[in-house]
């Protein structure tokens, strides 16, 4: 995956556990980098034993830790570096969702080599919808919970996500059932 996201997972330890728990999971991941370049690739086991030690060293599950990661991307690594493209996404978290199976073509831009997820809704209503996560890549469905939080925070709309079906339990891929409550309107 690209340095982003390893410097993302740093971001978000240094901020809420300081530089030192930084520099031991990293030490523990075996990862011998100062800093992650944004736009360099690095492989995807890499990020899975930075989860894996920051889970042991902050002494959290990795499910956890990846809820955690998913808000902090949204609220605050995509906000920061990429808002317009992130308000581009929709005026509303109904929006944003119908429009999610397209946002990773424009990511594409600027970071060519993405190998992304893709995503799919179905069962759309005013205030609920299922949505279909595809990726080759295994555990990130507590990634994909704690994104949907980020972006419930981000447009300020209370939203709730279970998850009805699960890759790692035989299923095809991942099915989330995303529900919100009604944003009035002005
Ligand atoms: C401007 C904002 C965003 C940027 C720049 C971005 C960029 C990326 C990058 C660089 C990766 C790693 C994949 C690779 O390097 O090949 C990634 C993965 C991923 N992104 Fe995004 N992303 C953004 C927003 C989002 C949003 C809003 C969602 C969903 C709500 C999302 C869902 C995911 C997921 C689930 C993965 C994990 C990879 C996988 O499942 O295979 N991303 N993204």
């Amino acid at each position: 995956m690209y340095g982003l996201v390893n410097k993302a997972i740093g971001e978000l330890v240094v901020g809420g556990f300081g530089k030192a728990n930084w520099e031991a999971i990293k030490a523990r991941a075996g990862v011998d980098e100062d800093v992650f370049i944004s736009n360099q690739g690095y492989p995807d086991e890499l990020t899975y034993q930075l989860v894996g030690a920051a889970a042991e060293v902050l002494k959290l599950t990795a499910e956890q830790v990846l809820v955690a990661f998913g808000e902090h991307w949204v609220l605050h690594t995509s906000m920061r570096n990429y808002g317009p493209m992130m308000k581009s996404g929709g005026k509303t978290l109904r929006e944003f969702l119908i429009n999610l199976p397209n946002f990773h073509t424009r990511v594409a831009m600027i970071y060519p080599k993405l190998a992304p997820p893709r995503f799919e809704c179905t069962e759309v209503t005013e205030t609920s919808l299922h949505l279909h996560y595809m990726t080759h890549r295994p555990g990130l469905t507590a990634f994909v919970s704690g994104l949907l939080q980020g972006l419930g925070k981000l447009y300020e709309t209370p939203c709730t996500s279970t998850v009805i079906a699960r890759k790692d339990q035989g299923e095809d891929h991942d099915i989330f059932a995303v529900q919100w409550v009604q944003p009035e309107t002005s």
